[in-house]
């Protein structure tokens, strides 16, 4: 399947842009999968966090799809998907400032 996919992306101003990418994948994929492929493949410069635990337990990859807060390394694929940062401040596209834990 193909999945269209447009990513929130932040313009030379830093406003918000929406940027349509076409990614082939499988609907086993997760979310993280189709971004680590836009960014090798098709776009390198788009700015996100890669996932670390990859299980779910750190939250560092959330992001808001369509709408919803989802764990990108556990949330699968839909055939069209909105990809934005979390309702944060935004550093560039998909990255956010984390609120300090200590
Ligand atoms: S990579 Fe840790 S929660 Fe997704």
């Amino acid at each position: 399947m193909n999945a269209e996919v447009y990513i929130a992306k932040t313009d030379e101003h830093g406003n918000k842009k929406w940027v349509r990418y076409e990614v082939p994948c499988a609907s086993s994929d997760r979310v993280a999968q189709v971004l680590r492929y836009i960014y090798e493949h098709i776009d390198g410069d788009i700015a996100y966090r890669p996932c670390f635990c990859k299980r779910g337990s750190c939250g560092l990859c959330m992001m808001v799809v369509n709408g919803k807060c989802v764990k990108t390394c556990l949330a699968a694929v839909i055939p069209v998907m909105h990809i934005e940062p979390l309702p944060l401040p935004v550093i560039r596209d998909l990255v956010v400032e984390f609120p300090d834990r200590r």
